[in-house]
């Protein structure tokens, strides 16, 4: 895994942006994997100004999230389509028919899953995964325990994931209590990852993926038999990597 230490907040927005930006140039037809969550709103922001300053395309790209909620449907505003509708996608030239994320509301859940893992394969699988990662180790929503070898598949969110995430939220009982997810191993067979760490409220957890073998309670772990993982950290997140290294 190689690490970028970013200053802060603001300084790993922008590495992340550009290291996105010139991969987009170099590969225009790339499918990119994307995230939600706070850690990557200002990365999707500067892309948006650099598609608006310098027109970098994204006319040829396809979008496969990781995950969505059940039980929201694409225009509920703490739907993860919603999210990425409005943090990104209205504003760059992608394509809405080349935009995927897998459906909350869709009849057949179970079929929705395996339809969703086939369509990333028949595209030829995601380029570059833009991961975030929860203060208990989960990527996507693979909480801790989840086999590494999953593909996309219906999850029970965890309670300190429904609390993390409760502040989008009127009231915790509005949160979503399941949700559809790629699997670690869908995750896994990414070409290249990207993942993005900040704060303090997540030093706990860069400490761990830094120092702990890879095991299935801690999922982000896995990420150490991935072949090409980058990862930009800023200094409040590295404060225990770095202090006892
Ligand atoms: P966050 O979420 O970016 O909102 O911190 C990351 C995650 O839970 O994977």
């Amino acid at each position: 895994m190689n690490l970028i230490i970013a200053e802060n907040y603001e300084d790993m927005s922008h590495k992340a942006a550009n290291y996105l930006i010139e991969k987009v140039k170099k590969h225009p037809k790339m499918n990119l994997g994307l995230a939600t969550g706070g850690t990557p709103e200002r990365t999707y922001e500067l892309i948006i100004e650099d598609h608006q300053k310098n027109g970098t395309s994204y006319e040829g790209i396809q979008s496969f999230n990781l995950d969505e909620y059940i039980g929201l449907a694409q225009d509920h505003p703490n739907s993860y389509y919603y999210y990425m509708c409005h943090q990104l996608f209205n504003d760059i030239d992608i394509k809405k028919e080349n935009v995927h994320l897998p459906s909350g509301v869709a009849k057949n859940l179970e079929e929705e899953c395996q339809n969703y893992e086939a369509l990333i394969t028949n595209a030829g699988g995601v380029d570059l995964q833009i991961l975030g990662i929860g203060s208990n180790g989960h990527i996507g929503f693979n909480e801790p325990g989840t086999p590494f070898q999953t593909k996309t598949h219906i999850v029970k969110l965890t309670n300190s994931t429904r609390e993390a995430n409760s502040r989008y939220f009127v009231t915790m009982a509005d949160v979503p209590t399941q949700a559809i997810t790629m699997g670690i191993g869908t995750i896994m067979k990414s070409k290249e990852i990207l993942l993005l760490v900040s704060g303090d409220n997540k030093a706990e957890a860069l400490q761990k993926l830094m120092r702990e073998d890879v095991n299935e309670q801690f999922p982000a772990s896995v990420l150490k038999n991935h072949p090409c993982v980058t990862i930009i950290a800023d200094k409040k997140a590295l404060t225990k990597v770095m202090v006892h290294s």
